[in-house]
């Protein structure tokens, strides 16, 4: 009897090694060509933080920073990461970030905590920027970062009152 389709052995898809930087770490991640960032990140660099939603790249769950841009890692090939600097949530350990993360508790900006790693990417991002924003201004910034729990009112005002605080 011959062999089916089905019953052929499967072949692994050949991997790729890539070498990029994960908060500060040189890495060299094994991946085959249409592995997500995201997938890459949590599977093989042990970055957690990097939240996956829509995988659609609706929600800024999944939001890393990419040679400093913001970018949604579920639409990110690893494979196009070579030599990149990847930062997430982990890697945020600057006086930014301590403000942003502590004025989003204060805010009650957070409830339960899915969309909050790319929040955090997100509005530390805002505040690298370190242009004057209204209420307006970080609502639009915002509004690739969804979220099923706050409402956003304490998400704004958090960002809002931490460009106050690193403004003095
Ligand atoms: S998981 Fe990437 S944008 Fe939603
Ligand atoms: S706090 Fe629950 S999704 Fe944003």
């Amino acid at each position: 009897m011959s062999e089916s389709t089905f019953d052929a052995p499967a072949q692994e898809a050949p991997r790729l090694a890539i070498r990029l930087s994960v908060n500060g770490q040189e890495r060299v991640l094994h991946v085959e060509a249409n592995v997500t960032l995201a997938d890459a990140l949590r599977e093989q660099a042990g970055t957690t933080s990097v939240h996956l939603g829509c995988e659609h790249g609706v929600c800024g769950a999944c939001n890393v920073k990419l040679d400093g841009e913001v970018v949604r890692s579920c639409l990110t090939l690893a494979a196009s990461c070579e030599g990149a600097r990847i930062v997430t949530l982990e890697g945020l350990t600057d006086e930014r970030a301590t403000v942003l993360k502590t004025a989003l508790n204060r805010c009650h900006g957070l409830q339960c905590g899915y969309c909050t790693p790319g929040v955090m990417v997100t509005g530390h991002d805002l505040l690298t920027r370190g242009v004057p924003m209204n209420e307006k201004d970080i609502r639009a910034a915002l509004c690739g970062n969804v979220c099923r729990c706050t409402g956003y009112q304490g998400m704004v005002r958090a960002v809002a009152e931490s460009l106050e605080e690193l403004a003095t």
